[in-house]
């Protein structure tokens, strides 16, 4: 497996592969969530495909008051996750090998970024969409996966491609879960013990909510729950339609519950599905 620190590194290597190639981009700290992406994305490059993993935490998406001095960077694990999965190269640059000092070129969805989680992080997905635009142009993939737990971030990046013309393939891969229904994250280290046991609840909120038949039951229903968690705080908990992000009028449209939550200090995020019903 090459890893790649430059861009000049990774471009060269780039430049003698054909065919598919399928790229995975994360920001480390890999969980089996990731490892789950990767043999996806090696089943997708085929035989004689090709599959990229970009691991970088990308400081322009985190706000001044968000983890990114204290998020987790187990590199070494990493790359060990990366060549079981069946990586066959893993890009791994530096902010100064990603950003200019007096960098002055931003990528901005103004439309799906404005809700959800851009509500209380604002610049956020101007960030995300900055460094995979980058990446995207440095990697050149033919396809590339994100996982489904961050919808909005895949809704906006399907945007972006579509409206930049970028010559890629996006696919979302479903959510992985721990056996208790928690969604599979690099912030759940985060949690202390109860935290950990109490974080589980949300997942169930959610899948409550979505029993209900209108948009605003499916809400309060799950609301009400998470609520009931001790020491849970709503950031928000939205009904959605699955691809423009507005709210859901009405259980006809393939629609998503969204839920950002604190649990203690730590965001957690998660998202089912909320199909069309008659
Ligand atoms: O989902 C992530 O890990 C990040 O937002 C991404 C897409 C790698 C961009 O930094």
């Amino acid at each position: 497996m090459k890893v790649a620190k430059s861009i000049a590194q990774l471009r060269a290597w780039r430049k003698r592969r054909l065919g598919r190639v399928v790229f995975v981009p994360t920001m480390g700290a890999l969980h089996a969530g990731h490892a789950a992406l990767v043999r996806a994305a090696r089943k997708l490059a085929g035989p004689g495909g090709t599959v990229v993993v970009s691991i970088f935490v990308n400081p322009i998406q985190f706000g001044p008051k968000e983890d990114f001095a204290s998020y987790p960077r187990p590199l070494k694990n990493d790359l060990a996750v990366c060549r079981t999965a069946g990586a066959d190269a893993v890009f791994v640059p530096s902010p100064q090998e990603m950003y200019f000092d007096d960098r002055s070129v931003f990528v901005d969805e103004s439309l799906l970024s404005a809700s959800l989680c851009g509500q209380s992080r604002p610049g956020h997905f101007r960030g995300v969409c900055t460094v995979v635009a980058k990446l995207f142009l440095i990697v050149q993939p033919t396809h590339a996966l994100f996982g489904e737990k961050d919808w909005q971030q895949l809704a906006v990046l399907r945007r972006m491609v579509r409206d930049l013309n970028f010559p890629v393939e996006v696919a979302g891969h479903p959510t992985v879960r721990e056996s208790d229904g928690l969604a599979t994250s690099s912030r759940n280290v985060y949690l202390n013990p109860s935290e950990r046991a109490l974080a589980s609840r949300i997942h169930a909120a959610l899948l409550a909510g979505a029993g209900k038949k209108s948009p605003t039951t499916v809400e309060s229903t799950a609301s009400r729950l998470i609520s009931a968690i001790p020491g849970a705080r709503i950031d928000y908990v939205e009904a959605v339609h699955a691809e423009t992000l507005q709210p859901l009028t009405s259980r006809k449209f393939p629609g998503r519950l969204a839920a950002a939550v604190f649990l203690g200090a730590t965001r957690l995020i998660d998202n089912i599905p909320l199909p069309p019903t008659p």
